[in-house]
């Protein structure tokens, strides 16, 4: 790994009695990036988080921050801030004492806590709350308080776990962008658990998916959601409808047996039968089953050869009924190896049609 990463996991290994919570992990961070830390429930994410801060210790492999190997260094040594989703602020204590708190135990002047504090104050945008208890404020403000709170010693490394996940979706999606531009402004190393892909999507320089304590890929959002490696990160990025019959799909005939196909909305175009279509000589017939409308798209899923696809059109476009037959075209689908072992590799198919119509109008 390059040497100049600021976070290094080597070989880590994580046993609670018999169940291997983190199996053989092995990732590094740049200094000053935001790495999002995503994966579903269980699948060992807050285990690695505390692996790192020193709440836990590894069985065995090297945890490396700035070039020292802190296996062995306490929790309080590591220079290491955390936003906990239930590491609660003191209920007891105002927004300036939760701040301000880190501070005094490192048995900071009161003049240098009271200037700190200020300026974190002003970073996160809660001045005037500094005398506010923490039932006084919203969820988003509480969250800002403890992120705040954890700045305040000046911390190299910032963790935070699910953070958002205790807040309704609108003021998440607000504290998404929050979250970025002061990490940005910071420019501290920070590793951001969530569950949520879009929230790492948006959030993180880099994306490190887990799964049943390993790690299945790691890459820019970019290159997780558009070239998943494993059949996991491929059915657990985007909204997918796994495809088992693919090579009854004009287009697909020639993909051969034993193959799953991995089929996203934005790969599926559904348009009317009096509605011109690029592909019209390669479209199936599809019977529209739901008709849901998403705010700016309709979601529609349409069942063709027994498999219920979804796709999404623009409100603009002529509408579409449930019950109505129409005519559906697969740009892409995603493929592997049927079978249970997820290290088979994924790849991208184009619908042969495309090629073919290319080469017509060549
Ligand atoms: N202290 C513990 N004792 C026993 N099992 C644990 C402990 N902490 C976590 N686990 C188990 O390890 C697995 C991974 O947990 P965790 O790292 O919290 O996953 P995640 O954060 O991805 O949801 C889970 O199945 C969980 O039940
Ligand atoms: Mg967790």
């Amino acid at each position: 790994m390059a040497e100049q990463n600021y976070v290094e996991l080597r070989h880590v290994n994580k046993k609670y009695k018999d169940f291997q919570a983190s199996d053989d992990i092995n990732f590094g961070i740049g200094k000053g990036k935001l790495i999002g830390l995503l994966g579903p429930s269980g699948s060992g994410k807050t285990t690695i988080l505390r692996m790192l801060a020193g709440l836990e210790h590894a069985d065995s492999g090297e945890i490396i921050i700035d070039g020292r190997v802190v296996n062995d260094v306490p929790a309080s040594e590591r220079g290491i801030g955390f936003v906990f989703q239930n590491y609660a602020l003191f209920r007891y204590m105002t927004v300036y004492d939760n701040i301000a708190f880190g501070l005094d135990v490192k048995k900071w002047k009161k003049a240098d806590i009271r200037r700190r504090v200020d300026e974190l104050v002003e970073l996160v945008g809660l001045k005037g709350f500094e005398k506010r208890y923490p039932n006084q404020l919203s969820g988003g403000q509480r969250q800002r308080v403890a992120f705040a709170r954890a700045l305040a010693p000046n911390p190299e490394l910032l963790l935070l776990d699910e953070p958002f996940a205790a807040i309704d979706a609108k003021v998440r999606q607000e504290l998404r962008s929050w979250l970025r531009e002061m990490i940005t402004r910071v420019g501290i190393t920070s590793i951001f658990v969530t569950h949520d892909q879009d929230e790492a999507i948006e959030v993180a320089d880099e994306i490190i998916i887990t799964n049943h304590g390993h790690i299945e890929q790691a890459g820019t959002p970019i290159e997780i959601y558009s070239q998943p490696k494993t059949p996991f990160v491929t059915e657990f990025m985007g909204s997918p409808t796994r495809i088992s019959n693919i090579t009854s799909f004009h287009g697909y005939e020639e993909l051969g047996e034993g193959l799953h196909a991995v089929v996203r909305p934005e790969h599926v175009s559904v348009t009317k039968k009096t509605e011109q279509s690029r592909f019209s000589s390669s479209v199936e017939e599809g019977v529209v089953e739901r008709v849901m409308f998403r705010g700016r798209e309709v979601e529609l899923h349409v069942r063709v050869h027994d498999v219920l696809l979804v796709a999404n059109r623009r409100l603009e476009e002529a509408s579409i009924t449930e019950g109505e037959r129409v005519n559906v075209f697969i740009y892409q689908v995603f493929a592997f190896p049927a079978g249970e072992n997820g290290t088979q590799n994924v790849n991208i198919v184009e619908n042969a049609n495309i090629e073919t119509e290319k080469l017509f109008y060549i």
